[in-house]
């Protein structure tokens, strides 16, 4: 495996493989690399020939409140883990490769920006968009890989491909999880012993939307309302939000019908986690 730090030896490698007539697959991340990131490395692997993966931790994706500084970093670590699961090239440009004095362009996804979680962090999809933009630009990926675990991102990512012509296919991995349910996340490393344990209410409670659902429930509010009850019995939990929303608008539905997804992100202590779950509902005509 190969660890390139500059944009131009990045081009020329992807450039090189692209003439040879291989098919780059691309795996954008923030390292810390876990079972999540190394699932959709797997994926990349299956369908393509050259895998790239990014680490970067993109200073325009924090707020000024919020983990960029703390967020964890080992490079060595990650370039092990990496490599067993199938990466070829490893891209870890630092700060001033990817916003060199002067950088002046962003990428803003109207509307699904603002929504959900970019409701709470301002400017932080504005971020995401902007250097997936610049890594699309570098690597020209055929395909890029992205996990179902960031479903926004994913929605908002989609969007950009479309809107801008960007000549990618956009694949979506599944959510890795712990035993208890857990979503597998790097800043799960925040969490204490007892809050992990903990944190395994927000599988419970999509599970239990699930149950509900199947059963014929159609209330937004009474699903909610179960979910809230059921995460806010843990003590250390502190609900930001739980929202079911059209999947692609991710606009707050009042019936259920057709995709949904329902969103949340709940504290606990110094750690945001989010989760979230996908449902097609086909509801009898007529009825509902
Ligand atoms: P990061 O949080 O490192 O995640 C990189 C990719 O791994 C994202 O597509 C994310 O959805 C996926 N991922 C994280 N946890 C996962 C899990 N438990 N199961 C499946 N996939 C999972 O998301 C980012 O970085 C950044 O915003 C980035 C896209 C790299 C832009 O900076």
């Amino acid at each position: 495996m190969e660890i390139i730090r500059a944009i131009g030896a990045m081009r020329e490698v992807a450039g090189r493989a692209r003439a040879n007539g291989q098919r780059i697959g691309f795996v954008p991340t923030m390292g810390w690399l876990h079972e999540g990131h190394t699932s959709l490395i797997g994926l990349a692997r299956e369908c393509t020939d050259l895998v790239v993966v990014s680490i970067f931790v993109n200073p325009t994706q924090f707020g000024p409140e919020e983990d960029f500084e703390r967020y964890p970093r080992d490079l060595e670590r990650d370039a092990v883990l990496a490599r067993e699961a199938g990466c070829d090239v490893l891209f870890v440009p630092d700060g001033g490769e990817m916003y060199p004095e002067g950088y002046a362009t962003y990428v803003y996804v109207e509307g699904l920006s603002d929504l959900l979680c970019g409701e709470r962090r301002p400017g932080h999809f504005r971020g995401v968009a902007t250097v997936v933009a610049k890594l699309l630009n570098i690597v020209q990926p055929q395909c890029a890989v992205f996990g179902q675990k960031d479903a926004q991102q994913s929605v908002i990512i989609r969007r950009m491909v479309k809107d801008l012509d960007m000549d990618v296919e956009i694949v979506i991995g599944p959510t890795v999880r712990e035993k208890n349910g857990v979503a597998v996340s790097s800043r799960n490393m925040y969490l204490s012993g007892d809050e992990r344990v903990q944190a395994s209410a927000l599988y419970r409670s999509l599970v239990t939307a699930k149950k509900m659902i199947e059963a014929g429930e159609r209330d937004v509010a009474a699903i909610v309302a179960a979910m809230r009850q059921m995460i806010e019995s843990q003590p250390a939990a502190r609900v930001d939000y739980i929202s079911i929303v059209d999947s692609e608008t991710l606009k707050e539905v009042t019936r259920l019908d057709g995709e949904v997804l329902i969103a949340l992100a709940v504290w606990f202590g110094k750690a945001r986690l989010i989760d979230n779950m996908v449902f097609t509902i086909e509801n009898k005509k007529g009825k509902g």
